[in-house]
């Protein structure tokens, strides 16, 4: 039997990562104040979405999931909203079409603020402050003033995230995002890159493909799923008093929503099955991410799956794997195994981020070698298990910066300090996040005729 819940029944329960409001009178009037705020998002979208993730579950379709680490206020404008989607679409287009398969589009953008900490405090030349915890919570800086929670930013927030995904949907649905743009831009890319021959191929052919279209007669004019496309927004739901207050009953079904974003996670520090995370998200209707890292046991898993997806609805639940290059085949083969046993339906998706950072020069970074390697295992485990590699999750930017080291440009160590902005985590910048999709597409390919990416080659 399952216990009852309501939008506020996470707060009988114990919770990881919660900041420390100096005043909870002015945190419960700004909860109270979200909560008379318009939805973000609309539950009919978010419905949309778990169908589209439901042919994922099926093996028919692939999820991109990528963007920000944290999105910060200071980051805010026009431009880097813009040239994120230009590289994600880029993406998009070469997985679409080494697949064969649809692919779901959705951002960790417009909500993605709250960040979860390993140490509450950050310690600075003898000086400890509260950790920074995201810009809904409080400043980057290292000041004491900066550090102090502050519930205003939540408004701040879900401003921006409304601002954002205004933009977004304008882009998506009004021409910017056409097939014929996005192919433009990826050529582009082709041209200017020092792989240039190797995706040369790929780039001929998308353009072979849409020559043949125009001259049959399909084009953006003619063919509104040329000219537009379905992107959606996450975030990891890590600040539930903001969720909450966000949380509506959709009239059409009578059903809870999280109206933050189209899909919402839960992260691998706040996933204990009796805890206020899990409370939260198992009532609302939305798409799920759930974070698998190495202590995670298959048990576990199915414990998680029993709570978040009782009715073990495709579409519902993408478990997000996050292992390191070194770690994924020891830990995936185990919990890919006990989910076929008991006839779960899930997303497989694999995060190579977050199991891939390490310091160099006092950076915190990721090299690009390993987060392929990550996702080339991946692929292989699903393979060898015959379940579907379903998406990948990355944390990426539409700017030239230098956080990851590695990739066709072979970022080094040294050149870590160019152009480092990010918030939280290394982001893969627009060339590395682009080169990424064309070896994934490489290994769909593969996986798609069983044959390995070199012969294809040979074959085409
Ligand atoms: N509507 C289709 C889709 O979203 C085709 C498409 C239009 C597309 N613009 C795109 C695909 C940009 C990838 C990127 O899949
Ligand atoms: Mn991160």
């Amino acid at each position: 039997m399952t216990k009852k819940w309501s939008p506020n029944s996470w707060r009988n329960k114990p919770i990881c990562q919660v900041p420390a409001y100096p005043d909870a009178q002015v945190l419960a009037e700004t909860e109270k104040q979200l909560g008379t705020y318009p939805p973000l998002v609309f539950a009919g979208e978010a419905r949309k979405l778990k169908k589209q993730l439901a042919a994922v579950a099926e093996g028919q379709s692939f999820l991109l999931q990528g963007g920000d680490c944290a999105e910060s206020f200071a980051e805010h404008g026009a431009d880097n909203i813009r040239d994120f989607f230009r590289v994600f679409l880029q993406m998009a287009v070469v997985l679409t079409f080494a697949g064969s398969q649809p692919v779901v589009k959705v951002g960790r953008i417009a909500g993605q603020f709250a960040k979860p900490r390993s140490s509450d405090n950050e310690t600075k030349d003898g000086v400890t402050l509260p950790s920074y915890r995201g810009d809904i919570i409080n400043g980057i800086e290292f000041d004491e003033t900066a550090r102090v929670p502050d519930p205003g930013r939540q408004k701040m927030a879900y401003r921006q995230s409304a601002a954002t995904l205004n933009l977004l949907r304008a882009f998506a649905q009004g021409g910017f995002a056409s097939l014929e743009n996005t192919h433009k831009w990826m050529l582009g890319f082709v041209s200017d890159s020092p792989q240039s021959e190797r995706y040369q191929l790929v780039a001929d052919r998308i353009t072979e493909t849409i020559d043949f279209m125009r001259a049959v007669g399909i084009t953006s004019e003619t063919n509104y799923s040329l000219r537009e496309t379905d992107f959606y927004t996450s975030h990891e739901a890590l600040l539930l008093g903001y969720e909450e207050a966000l949380t509506r009953v959709d009239s059409t079904s009578g059903d809870w929503y999280a109206t933050s974003g189209h899909m919402i996670w839960i992260g691998d520090r706040t996933r204990q099955p009796d805890h206020a995370h899990v409370e939260y998200c198992r009532g609302i209707k939305n798409p799920l991410g759930l974070k698998c890292g190495p202590s995670l046991t298959p048990d576990g898993l199915l414990e998680l799956i029993d709570l978040l997806n009782p009715e073990n609805e495709p579409g519902r639940l993408t478990l997000i794997a996050r292992y390191g290059s070194d770690k994924v085949a020891d830990h995936l083969p185990k919990l890919i195994r006990a989910v076929e046993k008991e006839g779960r339906k899930v997303v497989w998706s694999c995060d190579p981020m977050h199991g891939n950072t390490i310091t160099l020069n006092s950076y915190k970074t990721r090299p690009f070698d390993r987060i392929l390697q990550e996702v080339e295992t991946f692929f292989e485990v699903h393979r060898a298990e015959g379940t579907h590699p379903g998406g990948i999750h990355v944390e990426m930017t539409g700017k030239n910066v230098t956080e990851c080291t590695g990739g066709a440009r072979a970022i080094s160590a040294e050149d870590l300090h160019d152009r480092y902005h990010t918030h939280c985590d290394p982001r893969l910048n627009a060339e590395q996040a682009i080169e990424l999709a064309f070896l994934v597409s490489e290994l769909l390919k593969k996986g798609r005729n069983g044959v390995s990416a070199q012969q294809q080659v040979v074959n085409l």
